[in-house]
Formats: C-alpha cells, sequence, structure tokens
C-alpha cells in the first residue's frame, strides 16, 4: 500500500483543496514519487490549510477567475509540470486548452464551467448540459494533435465506473459461459456488450454515511461538494439512449450538435426520481443526476455498421446520496433551488455507513448484475486520512489516472473509457474496501425482487455476501 507507482521531478499545483483535493494530496505523496516541496495549491478559501501544513505543502488563497487564471498558470506551471484540478466554479476547458498549448499534465473529477455556468437561463438547457462540456473538450482534440497527457472527469462516477463496466462484462461473459480474452480495443468492448445483450447500464450509488449531528435547517449537509452537487442537479437530466429503446420520452430532447450518444430531459436531474437497485440496500428511489459517464460509457459502447448505430446501451447515474443531504436537496429544491447559506462536508463527524458505489448492468441473460464497490467509513478511515467512503472511492482511481498520465506522457486528452481499466484497478482495488459482483432479478418495472431469500444470513449485516456473490 505504500508502493510509488510513478515519479515526478515537475512542479504541480493544485488548484481547489475541498473534498478531492484534501483526500487525493495523501495518496499523492504516498504513490507519486516527488516532494512536497514540488507541489502549491492555489484556492478560493482556508478550508483543508491546516492539512495543507501538515503534509508540508505551500497553501495559497487565490480564486481563479476568467482575468486573472493565465496569469497564475504561466507564474506556476511550465512544460513537463502537472495542473490537477480539484475546483468548481473555475472552465476546464479554458485550463486544458492552456495545459495542451505549454506541455502541462492535467487531470480533472468533473469538467467544470466558470461560476454559473450549469443555471445560467439565457443558455440553452442543451449548451450547458454535460453532454456540450465533454464536446468542448474533446474538440481541443484536433487543436493539440500531439499533446501531453490530459485526463478528462476521472474520479468515481466519472472515473472508476467506466473500468468497473468494463471488469463487469468479462464477469458475465464468464458466468455466461463464453470463452474471450480481454478486448483491447473499443470496438470490441461494445461488440462484446452488443453479444452479452446489455440493454440498460445504471451507475447505481446508495452512500449510507450518517453523522450524529443532524441537518440544521438553511444547511447543505453531503459527504462531498454541496456546492457541486447542487450545481449538477440542476443542469438538464442526460442519459445515454439506448438503440432498443421504444418509447420517447414526453420531455426528451436531442441535443442538435455533437456524437448523438445521449439525450436530455426538459427537467432538470434534481426533478428526475428513477428506481435502481444496490446489493446492500435493495430497490432504492435515487435521482437522474447528470453526470459525464452517462454519455461517455455509452458513446464507447456503440456499434457501427457502415456508419449505422446497430447497437448503443442506455446510461444514466441514479444516486441515492447520504440521508441528510436527501433532507438538504429537499429544502434546496422547497427554496426555489436557492443554495443555503451554510455548507457542511461530513467527513470527521461521521459514525456509522458505507458508500455502495457500482455499475448495473441489465436486460441480458442473467437478468441484472452489479458490480461495485462497498466500502465502510471505518475502512476509509484506516485506509488513508482526510477521507469519508465517498471520496476515497473518488480520489483513488483520480491519484491513479494521475499515475497513468504520467507512464503516458503522450497520450493527449483522453476519458476514462480509453484508459487502460486493467492497471487502473489495480491501482484503485486497495481502496475500494468489497469489490462485488451480484446477480438479481429486480428490474426497474418490476418494483420489488432482488433478493435471493434463501440466501440471506440474518445475522450477517452485510448480507450481500450470502448473494449470489462471484
Ligand atoms: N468524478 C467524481 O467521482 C467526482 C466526485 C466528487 C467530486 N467531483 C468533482 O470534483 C470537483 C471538486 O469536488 P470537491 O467535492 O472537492 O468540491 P469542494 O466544494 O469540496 O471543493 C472545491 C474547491 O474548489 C475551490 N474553489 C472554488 N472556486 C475556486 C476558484 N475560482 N479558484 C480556485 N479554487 C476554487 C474551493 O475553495 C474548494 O477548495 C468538482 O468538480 C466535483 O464535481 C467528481
Amino acid at each position: 500500500m505504500q508502493e510509488k507507482y510513478a515519479a515526478f521531478s515537475g512542479r504541480m499545483l493544485i488548484v481547489g483543496f475541498g473534498a478531492v483535493g484534501q483526500g487525493s494530496l495523501p495518496l499523492i505523496l504516498r504513490h507519486i514519487d516527488l516532494s512536497p516541496k514540488q507541489i502549491r495549491i492555489v484556492t478560493a478559501n482556508e478550508f483543508g490549510k491546516d492539512i495543507a501544513a501538515k503534509c508540508g505543502v505551500e497553501f495559497r488563497v487565490e480564486p481563479l477567475t476568467r482575468d486573472n487564471y493565465l496569469a497564475i498558470l504561466a507564474r506556476e506551471l511550465g512544460a513537463g509540470d502537472f495542473l490537477v484540478n480539484a475546483s468548481i466554479d473555475v472552465s476546464s476547458v479554458a485550463l486544458i486548452d492552456w495545459c495542451q498549448q505549454h506541455g502541462v499534465y492535467y487531470i480533472d473529477a468533473c469538467i467544470e464551467p466558470w461560476p454559473g455556468g450549469h443555471t445560467d437561463a439565457s443558455v440553452l438547457a442543451s449548451r450547458r448540459s454535460n453532454y456540450a462540456y465533454r464536446e468542448a473538450a474533446l474538440e481541443l482534440r484536433a487543436k493539440y494533435p500531439s499533446g501531453p497527457a490530459c485526463v478528462l472527469m476521472h474520479g468515481a462516477n466519472p472515473g472508476l465506473v467506466s473500468h468497473l463496466v468494463k471488469q463487469a462484462l468479462l464477469n458475465l461473459a464468464r458466468d455466461l459461459g463464453l470463452q474471450i480474452s480481454p478486448p483491447e480495443k473499443r470496438e470490441d468492448w461494445a461488440r462484446l456488450a452488443a453479444k452479452l445483450e446489455v440493454k440498460v447500464i445504471h451507475i447505481a450509488e446508495r452512500d449510507h454515511q450518517s453523522s450524529p449531528v443532524r441537518k440544521a435547517a438553511d444547511e447543505f449537509v453531503n459527504t462531498w461538494s454541496s456546492e457541486a452537487f447542487c450545481g449538477e442537479s440542476l443542469q438538464p437530466a442526460e442519459l445515454g439512449w439506448g438503440t432498443h429503446e421504444r418509447n420517447w420520452p414526453h420531455d426528451a430532447c436531442e441535443y442538435g450538435f455533437g456524437g448523438g450518444a445521449a439525450i436530455y430531459l426538459d427537467r432538470p436531474g434534481v426533478a428526475t426520481k428513477v428506481r435502481s437497485w444496490v446489493p446492500f440496500e435493495g430497490p432504492f428511489h435515487g435521482w437522474l443526476i447528470s453526470h459525464g459517464e452517462a454519455i461517455s460509457i455509452p458513446d464507447y459502447l456503440t456499434v457501427r455498421e457502415d456508419g449505422k448505430v446497430i447497437y448503443r446501451p442506455t446510461c444514466h447515474y441514479a444516486y441515492h446520496p447520504c440521508d441528510d443531504a436527501v433532507l438538504s436537496l429537499q429544502e434546496f429544491a422547497g427554496n426555489g433551488w436557492r443554495f443555503p447559506p451554510r455548507q457542511r462536508l461530513l467527513r470527521d463527524e461521521i459514525d456509522a455507513g458505507f458508500d455502495e458505489l457500482g455499475v448495473l448492468l441489465m436486460g441480458h441473460k442473467r437478468g441484472a448484475y452489479w458490480y461495485g464497490s462497498q466500502l465502510s467509513i471505518a475502512e476509509a478511515r484506516k485506509l488513508c486520512p482526510y477521507n469519508n467512503a465517498t471520496s476515497l472511492q473518488v480520489n483513488a482511481p483520480y491519484v491513479a489516472a494521475m499515475v497513468w498520465a504520467l507512464r503516458n506522457p503522450n497520450a493527449g486528452i483522453v476519458e476514462p473509457d480509453e484508459i487502460d481499466y486493467r492497471s487502473l484497478l489495480d491501482m484503485s482495488s486497495p481502496y475500494l474496501g468489497n469489490l462485488v459482483g451480484v446477480y438479481t432479478d429486480w428490474t426497474p418495472l418490476a418494483g420489488r425482487g432482488g433478493l435471493y431469500p434463501e440466501d440471506i444470513d440474518a445475522s450477517d449485516p452485510w448480507q450481500f455476501r450470502n448473494f449470489r456473490v462471484t
């Protein structure tokens, strides 16, 4: 667990230092061979200053804006250096453009706009979508065909889940008795998904963590960024749109530009409830929050013949955040989407619970298959400081993707689906708790089901162990 996966001799600038920045710093220092003196943090407030000091890393409050970011980047970075974007309210595309131009490695966990970008009513919903942000980032490939490694959207989801999908496809193939070796090319992964008849992929997450300090009035409580969560919850509900779909939702829209792998509904994700399933909770009601992986995964798994799309799965996020975040979201909606004056990151005060985050592959011959991570707060604390279960599921693959970038310095702009899934899973897995695969007969239409009562041992609180685990 102390292994150095790559060496780095340049300067590293961490922009933003909240749940992702603070939780990933110890992993950077643990797994990348570099000195804390090589790292500098620039952020928008004092949050995390004590953690930076303990790690021996210089910390400066200096928010990036449209007007100052070019000067700050030029002062802090040059060719061969690394920009680690862990911020909100800073345009990822602006940062990527600069990094590609100046030979600087780059990673983020989400493609962010400048402040207010998610909710600017003067911009069409289709243009303030994750679909549009992803298109804008990918368009930079043409401008910088041989740029330095730049990894887009690589946390847990988006990020890790793209690799979980690949492993889940291989597990499913094995369990269906198919003799195959792991595909190497995109087309072959897509053909494998088609052959297995996977029709729908949910990114299914249920966060069970809780604190003895309950949410107060006018306060947003969450296990990661409250602000980022509210921002993305107001983007339109977006989902990869499968070729098997026969019913066009009444408020569905096409974007009218870009690759065409997804659609959006004419309402925000926070107003879109969906049914999904995870092993411990069983069936749950979550939100279809817009996320980049809901577009990149179905795009990656598209099969074309003579230019015509003949296979693509439907794909979306189904998120049940921790219970206090559910209450916070409810209050946020009730207040006409006004962000409350106070927010609280649940981390050190959490006294129970775990996060189950995985991919639920449906519509195939075995019904539905969930493959993912079940990580408890106790395990997360033992594994890495300054994290809860949710953030460690994000930060382990985030740092693993930085290692991948250092090992593939000329990779140019890539998204998670295009990265070697095996090495990412190998580096992340020690931090993910139980990585389990579970079959269920649950479907969103049946509502109930999914449990195999004869398999459940009531004395075992982690009942998933007694499901059909493979
Ligand atoms: N892919 C995933 O699984 C995943 C998971 C969690 C978070 N994220 C994304 O990672 C990013 C960070 O999330 P987080 O939970 O750490 O957020 P956070 O709110 O905890 O932290 C954000 C940080 O950005 C800083 N910041 C705000 N404005 C800034 C500016 N103008 N210049 C510099 N810094 C600024 C804040 O001071 C804060 O330190 C967000 O985009 C979020 O959506 C992705």
